[in-house]
C-alpha cells in the first residue's frame, strides 16, 4: 500500500474518525481551498489561463510519462494552488522578475496547515528549483520529486510563452530549441523528453 495513503488511514484511525466525519472534514478542506482558488481568480494574481494552463501541460506530461494515478492527482491539486503564495502579496507587488521571491514558501505555508493539502506542499515549494540548483532554494537534482520537476517545467514554458505573460520572452519555437540544447540542465532530462514527445516535430 501506498505509504502516504497507509499514513492517512492510520491517523484516520488515530483519530477514530468515522468515514462519514472523515468525508466532512474533506469536503470542508476542498471548500477552503476552492475560497482560496477563488479569491486568487478574482484578484487576477497571475494573467488570465496561466493556473489552467500549467494544470494542463502537467497532465499531458504526466501521461507520456505514465504517472500512475495517485501521483497525477497529486501534481493535478499541486498545479492548481502552485502560486497560491501570491495571495500575502498585494497584485502591486508581483513584478518585474518572477514575482515576489517567497509565494513559494508562503504558499507551502499555507497549505501545510491542511491537513488534506499538506502532501502537496513540498511539490509547492520546489516549483521554482532547477535540477542544476540554480533555483531559489538550490536545491537540487533528486532531491527534487517527480512531481515538482514536472510543475517546474510546465510553468517555466507557460510563463516565458504566453503572450500575457509579463516575462513572456520566447516563441514557441525558441522555447523548444532552448530545452533542446544539450547545455541546458536546468530541468529534468525525462520530463524535457516527454513534454518534447507531445510537440510535433520536436520529439
Ligand atoms: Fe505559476
Ligand atoms: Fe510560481
Amino acid at each position: 500500500m501506498d505509504q502516504q495513503l497507509a499514513e492517512g488511514l492510520a491517523r484516520q484511525a488515530l483519530l477514530f474518525l468515522d468515514n462519514a466525519t472523515f468525508r466532512a472534514a474533506q469536503k470542508d478542506h476542498a471548500l477552503h481551498v476552492e475560497g482560496l482558488v477563488k479569491e486568487f481568480t478574482e484578484r487576477e494574481l497571475t494573467w488570465p489561463e496561466h493556473i489552467d494552463n500549467v494544470v494542463a501541460l502537467c497532465m499531458r506530461i504526466a501521461g507520456v510519462l505514465e504517472l500512475p494515478d495517485d501521483k497525477r492527482e497529486l501534481l493535478r491539486r499541486a498545479a492548481i494552488v502552485h502560486d497560491i503564495g501570491l495571495l500575502d502579496f498585494p497584485k502591486v507587488d508581483i513584478g518585474p522578475v518572477g514575482g515576489p521571491v517567497d509565494h513559494v514558501g508562503r504558499g507551502a505555508a499555507r497549505l501545510e496547515q491542511m491537513p488534506l493539502w499538506a502532501e502537496v506542499a513540498p511539490i509547492v515549494r520546489d516549483h521554482h528549483e532547477r535540477m542544476d540548483g540554480s533555483g531559489p532554494l538550490g536545491l537540487s537534482g533528486f532531491a527534487l520529486g517527480l512531481p515538482a520537476r514536472i510543475l517546474a517545467l510546465a510553468e517555466y514554458i507557460e510563463t516565458v510563452t504566453n503572450p500575457a505573460s509579463p516575462w513572456n520572452t520566447r516563441s514557441a519555437a525558441q522555447v523548444v530549441a532552448e530545452l533542446q540544447d544539450p547545455k541546458d540542465q536546468r530541468f529534468d532530462q525525462r520530463v524535457v523528453a516527454a513534454f518534447l514527445a507531445g510537440v510535433p516535430g520536436a520529439g
